[in-house]
């Protein structure tokens, strides 16, 4: 009980002990044992049973469970309860519930309905996490902290009203400063005292709306910082932070909460339907890309993801035999280094008995835990040789929250949608099994040859330059539709898009047309659609210039008018892309460009296959997991003789790979 745990991939499962008497830990542990499961989350919803009544803990028995899951070889990570208030503090403090918009506070019941800035909250989440940190925070088989539990909800009380209203002043200093850069004087919003401000309901002015964004993230961090400074004086070395982020959710700038953590995760749900593997990958680089905005690389994990089905969708399907191990697979193959499912088993009641789970109601395993079997022999099986090995990418796509709320707010087109169109290019990059880093848009770029910048619509200095320079050393960049017309106040640049990149693209955007209907597009080596979106490009720089693309007939404005361009700066190319292509269209542009980068998948797949490649620290060995996402076996040409991992087992020429199966191979 005193070794430490293995450096290993972790496979798991969220587990609640509270919910059952612990007469039945026993066999419940056995089971996760069997199954291969190493991690166990616990504890980030058991305020109640933690703390049952004011400033008295009960925590013998999560002890208890930690140390009957570290005799079994099962790790635990911790989450801070504090998600969920116990009734006995939201009855004391009614006011720490929030508020929504339309003054309604929330009821006690469900989660997350706290007030992210309530003082007195904070000093309830200050105090039980200090005790959780003095109980655990050295007990070697505690590995990592989770702080709370995705958070995601906005309280617009009078306090977090008055509090943004300080914010704004430490912001703009004067009112004079914000009513400028808000260009208040539309619409007679000029503000002449602080306290006139409001919190936006709905649509509302967009500097207005995008410093609320800033604000609640801002809210977000120091609350997230009281529990980090309860919590990290009293861990052992090692001992990791983390928070279970959402994804593509966009609450809030995700870069910000993550400087202050060690390391990033997400809960990765299906919901209805089946796993996209090419759009997939983007969320998992997405969370990669967290950590190293911060100048600390980091892998990630993914928290939580689901055992075949969920229960909050309107058809709640189960996931094909086999889905979920691909999935689960593909985490590992963009990076991450433990995959835990929600949950063990449902509680009998409460608002989730019918979730999937790994164990069933009466608590025997569903069919789904075999498949988790599977994984975990996959985990003993490869997990050392993986867990001191990251993926690596030469394309990066640059992600800003400021400008895909920007987009997102005023899409001027229904169908615009920031995440659609981002994956739309993302798509053709995961077709290709190349590695991508979903990077903060102000990120070193020296690392890459390809730059994307999907709807990038704020633009700075800095960006400009790094960007520019980046094209200078030879980088390819891909400037897409919407970008480069905004400023970080949410106001429009005072020039034509792209802003100061018009020198660099050689165009600039002489409109943008929402398009009710498709617009034909012949390209130079692509024929096809613009949907949703079209705009006119303006040569600038007929020498450098080359027009990849024109629009056909249409609306007589767009009539033969460039659509994509290309300008070379010495090695560099810098294209512009004013059209949302088709899905055709899109793939055959963009292979073309990879193939002119020169990059290629380290070993050529059939379609559904996926080449995913984790590297060693020192970077002397390449991992390459090839992953079958189809339900039919697939035949793949190996390039070069390879060693099967573990094992080393020597593949020549072609070999088969099952339906859902998973080789792991090193040159050799
Ligand atoms: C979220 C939560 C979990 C659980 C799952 C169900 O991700 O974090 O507690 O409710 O959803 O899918």
């Amino acid at each position: 009980m005193t070794t430490q745990p293995p450096k290993t991939l972790y496979l798991g499962s969220a587990y609640y002990p509270e919910h059952w008497p612990e007469s039945r830990w026993a066999e419940d542990i056995r089971l996760m044992q069997e199954a291969g499961l190493n991690v166990a989350r616990l504890g980030e919803f058991a305020w109640s049973t933690m703390e049952p009544a004011d400033g008295q803990f009960h925590l013998d028995w999560l002890a208890r469970a930690i140390d009957q899951l570290a005799q079994a070889g099962i790790a635990t990570v911790l989450g801070t309860p504090t998600a969920a208030p116990p009734a006995w503090l939201t009855q004391a403090h009614p006011d720490t519930l929030a508020v929504d918009e339309y003054g309604r506070r929330a009821q006690h019941g469900n989660r997350c309905h706290f007030c992210v800035n309530s003082a007195t909250y904070q000093a309830y989440c200050r105090r039980i996490v200090a005790a959780l940190g003095e109980r655990f925070g050295q007990h070697p088989h505690v590995i990592g902290w989770q702080l709370d539990n995705e958070y995601n909800r906005v309280c617009y009380c009078e306090e977090c009203r008055s509090q943004f209203q300080t914010f704004l002043q430490a912001r703009y200093g004067s009112l004079d400063e914000l009513n400028a850069r808000w260009s208040t004087a539309y619409w007679s919003q000029t503000y002449t005292d602080w306290r006139q401000i409001p919190a936006p309901i709905g649509g509302h002015n967009p500097g207005l709306m995008l410093d609320w964004k800033r604000f609640i993230t801002e809210s977000y961090r120091q609350y997230q910082q009281v529990q980090i400074d309860a919590l990290r004086p009293q861990l052992r070395e090692g001992v990791w932070i983390t928070h279970n982020f959402m994804g593509w959710f966009d609450g809030f700038d995700h870069y910000a909460l993550n400087v202050d953590l060690d390391m990033a995760s997400w809960d990765y749900y299906v919901g209805t339907g089946h796993h996209d593997h090419l759009e997939k990958g983007a969320i998992h680089d997405l969370t990669r890309g967290f950590k190293l905005a911060s100048g600390k690389p980091k892998n990630f994990w993914v928290m939580e993801t689901q055992p075949g089905s969920v229960n909050w969708r309107p058809v709640n399907n189960m996931l094909n035999q086999g889905e979920a191990r691909v999935m689960a697979w593909q985490a590992i193959g963009h990076g991450a280094d433990g995959v835990l499912y929600w949950q063990w088993r449902s509680a009998l009641n409460g608002q989730e008995q019918y979730h999937g789970s790994l164990v069933d109601q009466s608590g025997q395993p569903r069919p789904f835990y075999d498949e988790v079997k599977l994984l975990g022999a996959d985990v003993l099986a490869v997990g050392e040789l993986l867990a001191q090995t990251r993926p690596e990418a030469r394309v990066a796509f640059l992600n800003d929250y400021p400008s895909r709320w920007s987009v997102q707010w005023q899409k001027h087109h229904a169908d615009f949608d920031w995440v659609k169109h981002f994956t739309h290019y993302y798509r053709p990059f995961a077709r290709a099994n190349l590695g991508v880093d979903v990077v903060h848009a102000d990120t070193p770029l020296d690392n890459y040859r390809i730059v994307v910048m999907p709807a990038l619509i704020m633009l700075n200095e800095q960006r400009s330059r790094r960007l520019a320079e980046f094209v200078r050393r030879g980088g390819k960049l891909i400037i897409t539709a919407r970008s480069a017309m905004k400023d970080e106040d949410n106001s429009l640049l005072p020039m034509r898009q792209p802003g100061t990149l018009a020198d660099l693209a050689g165009v600039e955007v002489e409109e943008y047309y929402a398009l009710d209907e498709p617009v034909p597009i012949k390209g130079n080596w692509f024929e096809g659609q613009s949907r949703v979106w079209a705009e006119r490009l303006k040569v600038r720089d007929p020498n450098h210039v080359a027009v990849i693309a024109k629009y056909g007939p249409s609306n007589g404005w767009l009539d033969g008018q460039p659509a994509i361009t290309v300008r070379g700066t010495s090695s560099g190319l810098c294209y512009y892309c004013g059209a949302y292509l088709d899905d055709v269209a899109q793939q055959a542009f963009l292979h073309r460009v990879i193939e002119t980068v020169g990059l290629r998948s380290p070993i050529t797949v059939p379609e559904g296959v996926e080449v995913c490649t984790r590297v060693t620290l020192d970077g002397k060995t390449r991992y390459f997991i090839l992953i079958n996402h189809t339900r039919t076996g697939q035949i793949i040409d190996l390039p070069w003789p390879a060693a099967e991992q573990p094992g080393g087992r020597v593949l020549t020429g072609r070999i088969e790979l099952p339906a859902y199966e998973v080789a792991v191979v090193t040159k050799a």
